[in-house]
Formats: C-alpha cells, sequence, structure tokens
C-alpha cells in the first residue's frame, strides 16, 4: 500500500514533525516549507544514501560545494539569463495565472471534428484568437504569453544600487553550473583522467510560476546533481548506464517499481544543451483517474554534450575567429594523454531532487493497518536506513524510578551506533503507535520483569511481533536486524 494522495502526507507531516508550512505565523509564504525535527533526519538520509552510493563507494567520482551566488557571467554564458523563462498568461477575468505551456486542451464539443480542429490548433494560437477557455473560470479573455525569467535576482555589495548592472546576480537555479566552472580545478587537483564525475549536494531557487502539490514544486528546493565527464563516443552508453542504476537506487530507498515510470523528453521539449533527456517520474498523484496524469517528475537524465564546458571557455571562436566568450580566463578543454587529443568532454547529468525524493519515500512508506480493537494505524515502513529514529526506548512504568533508569540507561548505551530516543510522554500503546507512524523500526520496552531478568521487548514496527532480548546482546541483535 502506498499514500492515496499528497494530502495525506501533507497531515502525517505536519502532525508528527517531518514539513511544516513556513512562516506559518505570519500567514505563510507560498509553497514555502520548513524541515522538522524529523523531515531533516529523513533528508540528511537521503541525501548521504546517495553520497555515499556515488561518492565514496565509487572510485570515479568527486565530490564538490560550491556558491549559491556566482559571477552573473555564469548565467549569462550557461544560457539561463536568455532561455531560462516560462510563458505566462492571465487570465483577464478571473485573474488567474498559468504556465502557457501546461495548458492542457479541454473538451469543447461533442462533435469529433470539432474538437480535433481544436486540438490541432496550438494553444498560443488559440490564446491570441480568444479560443482557449480558462480551466479556472471558462472565460476566453487571456493576455498574450509573456516569457517569464525564473532566476531570483539580488545585489551584490552594500552600496550597490537596486538597478546597478553591475551588481546584478543570481541565486542559482540549478546546482550544475557550479560544477561546470569547477571542472578545471577539480581535474588539476584530483588528477582525473575521462571518465569522472563531479556530485553536488545544494539549494536551487526558481521564481516559479505555479509552485504547489507540497514539496513537490516550490521556489527553494535541493537538487543532488552528478555531472560525469567522458569521451563524446562513450557518452550514449554512460547516459543509459545511469537511467538504469538510478532506477536500481530509487528501489533501494524502498520505492516501489510500479511506482516509478519513465519518460523520454521529445526534441522540442529539450533544454537548450541537452542531446537526449529521460526523465525518471513517480505515482505522485494516484488518486488520479487517467494513469499517465499520476506520474510526473522524480528526477532527469540528461546528455548534455559539451555545451556548458564549451561555452564558459575562452578559445571557442565564430567563423569569423571572434571569441564566443570574451569573458572567460580559462579553457575548460581536456587533453587525453593516450590519444594526444584535446577536445571538451561530453556531460552525463543525473539531477535529482531532494524534496520529490523525499515525497516519493513518504509516500511509498505510507501504510495502515488495523489493530485487535480494529482501530486503524499508520505504519510508515521507511527502510531502515532512511529511519530518522531507529529504536525507541520506552519505560512501562515512569513512575518507577529502577524501570526509568534503566531506559535512559540503555538509551545512552545504543546512541554512539544507532539514533535512539527515549520517551515516556505517553500509555505504551499511544507510545508504539506514535514510533510506528514516524517509521521508528524497532522500539524497545523496559518493564518490572527487567529489572529481575535483565531482558527487554523487543517490538518490530512492520510486524508487531515482540521478542524478549537479554540486554547484554541487545545492541549486536538490533544492528543486525538493522542492517536487514
Ligand atoms: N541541472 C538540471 C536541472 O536542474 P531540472 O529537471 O530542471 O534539471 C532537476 O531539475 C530536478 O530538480 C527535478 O527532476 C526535480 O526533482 C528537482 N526540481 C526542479 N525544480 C523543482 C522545484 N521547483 N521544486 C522542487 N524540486 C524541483
Amino acid at each position: 500500500m502506498t499514500a492515496p494522495n499528497i494530502e495525506t502526507i501533507v497531515s502525517l507531516s505536519k502532525r508528527r514533525g517531518f514539513v511544516f508550512p513556513a512562516s506559518d505565523i505570519y500567514g505563510g509564504l507560498g509553497s514555502s516549507w520548513d524541515y522538522g525535527s524529523l523531515g531533516v533526519e529523513l533528508a540528511n538520509n537521503i541525501k548521504q544514501s546517495w553520497w555515499r552510493w556515488l561518492v565514496h563507494e565509487r572510485d570515479d567520482i568527486e565530490g564538490l560545494d560550491s556558491s549559491i551566488i556566482q559571477n552573473r557571467n555564469v548565467w549569462k554564458y550557461s544560457g539561463h539569463e536568455t532561455t531560462f523563462s516560462d510563458p505566462l498568461v492571465d487570465c483577464r477575468e478571473c485573474k488567474s495565472r498559468f504556465r502557457a505551456d501546461k495548458l492542457e486542451y479541454p473538451k469543447i464539443s461533442d462533435d469529433a471534428e470539432t474538437q480535433k480542429a481544436f486540438e490541432n490548433t496550438p494553444i498560443e494560437q488559440l490564446i491570441k484568437d480568444k479560443k482557449f477557455p480558462c480551466p479556472n473560470c471558462g472565460a476566453k479573455n487571456f493576455t498574450e504569453p509573456k516569457q517569464f525569467n525564473l532566476m531570483f535576482s539580488t545585489t551584490v555589495g552594500a552600496t550597490s544600487a537596486e538597478d546597478d548592472p553591475s551588481a546584478l546576480a543570481y541565486l542559482r537555479p540549478e546546482t550544475a553550473q557550479g560544477i561546470f566552472i569547477n571542472f578545471k580545478n577539480v581535474l588539476d587537483t584530483s588528477r582525473r583522467k575521462l571518465p569522472f564525475g563531479i556530485a553536488q549536494i545544494g539549494k536551487a531557487f526558481r521564481n516559479e510560476v505555479t509552485p504547489g502539490n507540497f514539496i513537490f514544486r516550490t521556489r527553494e528546493f535541493e537538487q543532488m546533481e552528478l555531472e560525469y565527464f567522458c569521451r563524446p563516443e562513450d557518452a550514449p552508453a554512460i547516459h543509459q548506464e545511469f537511467i538504469d542504476s538510478f532506477q536500481e537506487w530509487f528501489a533501494s530507498l524502498g520505492i516501489t517499481p510500479e511506482n516509478i515510470k519513465l519518460y523520454e523528453q521529445s526534441k522540442e521539449e529539450l533544454s537548450h544543451y541537452s542531446d537526449r533527456t529521460v526523465d525518471i517520474l513517480y505515482r505522485f498523484f494516484p488518486e488520479r483517474e487517467n494513469e499517465d496524469a499520476q506520474f510526473d517528475e522524480l528526477m532527469g537524465l540528461a546528455n548534455r554534450t559539451n555545451y556548458d564546458l564549451k561555452t564558459h571557455s575562452k578559445k571557442p571562436e565564430d567563423a569569423e575567429g571572434k571569441r564566443l566568450n570574451p569573458d572567460s580566463t580559462e579553457d575548460l578543454s581536456y587533453f587525453d594523454p593516450t590519444t594526444n587529443e584535446r577536445f571538451y568532454p561530453y556531460c552525463i547529468e543525473p539531477s535529482a531532487g531532494v524534496n520529490r525524493t523525499i515525497l516519493a519515500v513518504l509516500m511509498d512508506a505510507y501504510t495502515e493497518k488495523t489493530n485487535d480493537k480494529g482501530e486503524k494505524r499508520v505504519i510508515l515502513k521507511l527502510k531502515h536506513n532512511l529511519a530518522p529514529i531507529k529504536v525507541a526506548v520506552l519505560p512501562l512504568a515512569k513512575n518507577k524510578p529502577e524501570i526509568v533508569a534503566m531506559a535512559k540507561d540503555l538509551k545512552k548505551q545504543l546512541l554512539p551506533t544507532m539514533r535512539t530516543v527515549y520517551d515516556d510522554t505517553g500509555g505504551i500503546g499511544k507510545l508504539y503507535a506514535r514510533q510506528d507512524e514516524i517509521g521508528t523500526p524497532f522500539c524497545v520496552t523496559v518493564d518490572h520483569e527487567s529489572l529481575e531478568d535483565n531482558a527487554v521487548t523487543v517490538r518490530d514496527r512492520d510486524t508487531w511481533e515482540q521478542e524478549r532480548i537479554k540486554i547484554a546482546d541487545l545492541k549486536d541483535y538490533l544492528q543486525k536486524r538493522l542492517e536487514q
């Protein structure tokens, strides 16, 4: 079972402390979210899994943490200043705002010919001719599509005027460019040979026109990006390898393969730098009737060719011998000592959103179960390595000092090897229910008998089965179970 819809996760997140609406006490700020004590642990565990898998377990990838604010030229030459925009339309009647490229043809007639003719006309034309109805109010009165750049701008320096172009800077809309402009630094210091990759996790910012669906589309989010550099002829096969291995990585996070789908972008959809892009989609909207509409992008994997390294280099020239980039001071080409060739490497980019991965993991882990009393209980069946808390130690009688002391001591013993909490804020049934709902794999209960037999009860989150374990064996027992 997975969550029936995103709303279920919104409510669980707020109730249990995964994610809260940001600036809530001031009425919120459109689609901004804060991660609470459990949310931040889950996010860290996901990022750690990604980093370990790519940077630590492979021996061809280096890590990087570049600045969020870079020289404006980075975004000029990457193409973001001119092309990173969405076409916006406003309904003049109800004032709703839409992305023209995301509008869908509604049913306007029972007559098949009329409907077909409508759907064969580009939406932008229908908007111009005042023939396209607003999805909100039905009026056919949109403004003409206007390009809206998604980058957040700011000014750098205390004395700079708001409109001083030399002070203009942007918050990065992707972490990738920080990698490209550091290509030579990493290459020279790591002495790598192709193929090799540079990985980075960090915040990105986009002034999205239509943010929404909880943490699915927000203006501030986090990306896990790998730029993997290779010889041009090797790029297609490496691209395919990453498409396959990232599906396996999502499965290792507990995401059911049936909830994952691939989408091959058409030539018209490709970004200006991409030769081929395949998106991995997740079933974020299971409640939708149309099966295709249930899926949306979890991550993208692009073959960015040599676009970025070339565009940031000082060397390339146009037909008349004029430098294409007169501002760069470096050449980001690569010299292959085995073939004696100098060229701009191709780049394969698997780019995943941390927040969308959190949402997919939460939706997929969500399970409901009915107890003996017929009450519905929520169990978050998170993979053990992702669970924010691994073990909860619970005293059966919080008014018995010896039991409390023993439970607190157990917590201390377990803590260095597994995230353990002590909780005595309710009756045992309530405490178990709370830990199930936040995905804690094991509860350890200290009772009156524990004082006699030096043993505790270990309860399994998924089966609710209980086992009596000697305190002397507890750490090893839990460690083994957590590795499963
Ligand atoms: N460097 C390539 C790049 O940025 P993208 O498809 O625009 O490609 C990559 O973004 C991933 O970042 C997406 O698949 C998604 O997971 C995440 N992402 C993008 N925009 C987002 C937003 N507004 N809110 C949350 N996540 C977002």
